[in-house]
């Protein structure tokens, strides 16, 4: 396999492209506190030790709460983490997801993310589409987009990207504003992305998968477990692996509560895969 870098850049900022995603830490549905804060406040720490300068949160993880273990975890931040948030959602009494995109919700969401991570501005804000929850669905990103370039206009951004949204989203935003990056679901088995992940490769975009290892259904394949296999590795490893050679671009934010699987998502930075295990994976695309 070809030799990827291992940095790349999230609009003027460079990041790893193994980091981090911290929706985990949260309680059960991602609502509420953690069972045992202290372990996920080790997890945090360990990946920036490990020199994770990439992590992805919000603050409807919890609500809040994922974003004030990150502050009680790692203020004063290093000069070279980027914490990259999403607004544009907000949590039910009952742990629902639901929508909350309109100018004011928007204004609210960023000024709670920078009180609870402490931070005077975002370094990138995803603006997360919630036309449909579960997936992207078409409609107008006009008016969310507009109300999150005033935000950044008044210095409390520094980036935008874009998250759940369809190819002609990502068109309709890239005229409205600078987009750093993008953040949908995508992974070896879910590659509805294929054409967007290259197009914005090629126009020096960050692609961020979100559920690299399959999310709530876990990547779960006979090829994918013989493929680990054959490399003495895990299935999870061989799965970001594949992610960090697809393109460039792209910037991996596994999610996990556990420091041993952190350490062994980490190590699959060094995992190379030849090209007929390439050839192989490819059957689970779909
Ligand atoms: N923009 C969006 O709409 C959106 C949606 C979902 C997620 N996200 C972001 O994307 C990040 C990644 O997604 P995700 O965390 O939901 O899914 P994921 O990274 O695909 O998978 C996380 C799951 O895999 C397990 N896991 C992780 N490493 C493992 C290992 N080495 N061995 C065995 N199991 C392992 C975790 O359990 P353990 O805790 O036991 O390790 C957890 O259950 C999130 O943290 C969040 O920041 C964004």
């Amino acid at each position: 396999m070809s030799k990827q870098a291992n940095t790349y850049r999230l609009g003027d900022l460079t990041v790893n492209r193994m980091g981090y995603g911290a929706m985990r830490l949260s309680g059960p549905h991602v609502f509420g506190p953690p069972a045992d804060r202290a372990a996920a406040l080790s997890v945090l720490r360990t990946a920036v030790e490990a020199g994770i300068n990439h992590i992805d949160t919000s603050d409807f993880y919890g609500p809040h709460v994922t974003n004030q273990l990150i502050r009680e975890a790692l203020f004063p931040y290093r000069d070279d983490l980027v914490i990259a948030t999403k607004v544009g959602a907000r949590r039910g009494a009952d742990a629902s997801w639901l929508p909350a995109s309109s100018p004011a919700e928007l204004e609210q969401a960023v000024h709670d993310n920078l009180r609870n991570l402490a931070l005077e501005r975002l370094d990138v804000v995803n603006l997360r589409m919630m036309i449909d929850p579960m997936h992207p669905a078409e409609g107008s990103i006009e008016e969310p987009l507009t109300a999150l370039a005033e935000l950044q206009s008044k210095g409390l951004i520094r980036h935008i990207g874009l998250s759940n949204v369809t190819y002609a989203q990502v068109v309709e935003g890239r005229r409205l504003c600078h987009v750093a990056c993008v953040q949908n679901h995508y992974n070896l088995a879910h590659r509805t992305d294929d054409q967007l992940v290259d197009e914005l490769a090629r126009e020096g975009i960050a692609y961020v998968p979100f559920f690299p290892l399959g999310g709530f259904s876990p990547l779960q394949s006979q090829i994918l477990t013989d493929v680990a296999k054959r490399l003495e590795t895990s299935p999870n490893q061989v799965a970001l692996a594949w992610l960090l050679h697809r393109a460039p671009n792209i910037l991996v934010i596994p999610g996990t509560t556990s420091v041993t699987h952190l350490k062994e998502n980490l190590a699959a930075q060094a995992l190379s895969l030849p090209d007929d295990v390439l050839t192989a994976l490819e059957g689970m695309a779909r």
